[in-house]
């Protein structure tokens, strides 16, 4: 078990851990909720698609490597999904985000633990890069513990919200995206957990939706702007990751 190096006040913890070590930390049925955008790359790295130039290519860069690829191996994964599934309360929502790649290639283990309800579509508006089609979307997968329906009908599975550049962190995603998540999944005082917290994006938007939050990365870069963020924001003020990116502005 995790030594607990913060506490639970100010109603958020964001520590610097495997995403396995993380959750082990954590009680029975103490999350209600979990949004989460892991590091692929290892199923990925076996298929090739195009050049076989996908996700996780941090690791080439010569020496000052962002953050390590968790090991997603399909019983990796399970086993990841299955700590997931020991946390959430009962009635839990989780949401997992995929690329293309990572969808065929672990997406359907989501099966083997959860109920899943839906692939959503997050459609980034602009052009990404691609050497055939090119890359606009990304998908998450929607998935209960038991059944717990959303609180609200009018959501539809494509959201179109724009990327961010010139981020604080290189796979930033905009907070939008974990509102949109929370908005039919979470009501105040409830608690949001991501074992893959990256730039804590998913922890601002849970602490703007009055959760409490739960979460961790390995990167010691990460939790540094992530707890910054979140020390801004439960303050009150404007979120620093935010500011400093810029919304794809491109045509
Ligand atoms: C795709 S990024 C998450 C980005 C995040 N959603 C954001 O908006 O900034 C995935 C994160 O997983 C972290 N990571 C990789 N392996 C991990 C592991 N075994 N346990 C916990 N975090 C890990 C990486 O450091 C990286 O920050």
């Amino acid at each position: 078990m995790l030594a607990l190096t913060q506490p639970l006040r100010p109603h958020w913890r964001i520590e610097q851990a495997d995403c396995l070590a993380f959750l082990a930390s954590l009680p029975d049925r103490s999350v209600d909720v979990i949004t989460t955008d892991p590091a692929y790359s290892g199923m990925n790295q076996h298929m090739s698609f195009g050049r076989g130039r996908i996700v996780g290519r941090y690791a080439d860069s010569d020496n000052d490597r962002w953050f390590t690829e968790f090991r997603d191996d399909p019983a990796t994964f399970v086993t990841f999904l299955r700590e997931c599934h020991r946390v959430l309360a009962d009635g839990g929502h989780i949401y997992v985000m995929f690329d293309s790649f990572s969808l065929l290639s672990l997406g359907h283990l989501m099966r083997e633990v959860f109920a899943v309800k839906n692939v959503i579509v997050w459609d980034k508006v602009n052009l990404g890069m691609g050497h055939y089609f090119r890359r606009r979307h990304e998908t998450i997968v929607f998935a209960t513990k038991g059944h717990r329906r959303l609180s609200r009908r009018d959501l539809p599975d494509v959201w179109a919200i724009k990327r961010i550049h010139r981020a604080l962190y290189p796979t930033q995603k905009p907070v939008a995206l974990f509102t949109k998540m929370l908005s039919g999944s979470a009501e105040p005082g409830m608690t949001v957990c991501d074992p893959f917290v990256g730039s804590g994006s998913s922890a601002v938007a849970a602490l703007l939706a009055g959760c409490a939050v739960a979460a961790s990365d390995v990167d010691p870069r990460a939790v540094d702007i992530a707890r910054r963020r979140c020390l801004t924001v439960s303050a009150g003020g404007p979120d620093p990751g935010e500011r400093a990116a810029l919304v794809d502005s491109a045509p």
